[in-house]
């Protein structure tokens, strides 16, 4: 199972393959900006500091959310 680990905390959590971020962070507490959930509005970028390959191939629909980001190794709680 994949261990997701939030920089600003350190807090570690088991998060089941396939799972999208947003869900698992509403289910256990964890505050995640968001707006659309569609992957339109950017507002729930994430920065991936390791494990990027460990993610799903980023689609054309979270890629227009992405580019609304300007960090590297962005991708989208959402999405
Ligand atoms: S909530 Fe809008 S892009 Fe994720």
């Amino acid at each position: 199972m994949p261990t997701l680990t939030l920089i600003d905390s350190g807090a570690t959590y088991d998060v089941p393959a396939g799972t999208h971020l947003l869900d698992f962070a509403q289910a256990n507490g964890l505050d995640i900006p968001f707006g659309c959930t569609r992957g339109s509005c950017g507002t729930c970028g994430v920065v991936v500091e390791k494990g990027m390959e460990n993610l799903n191939e980023i689609s054309d629909a979270e890629q227009d959310g992405v580019e609304l980001i300007s960090e590297d190794n962005a991708r989208l709680a959402c999405r």
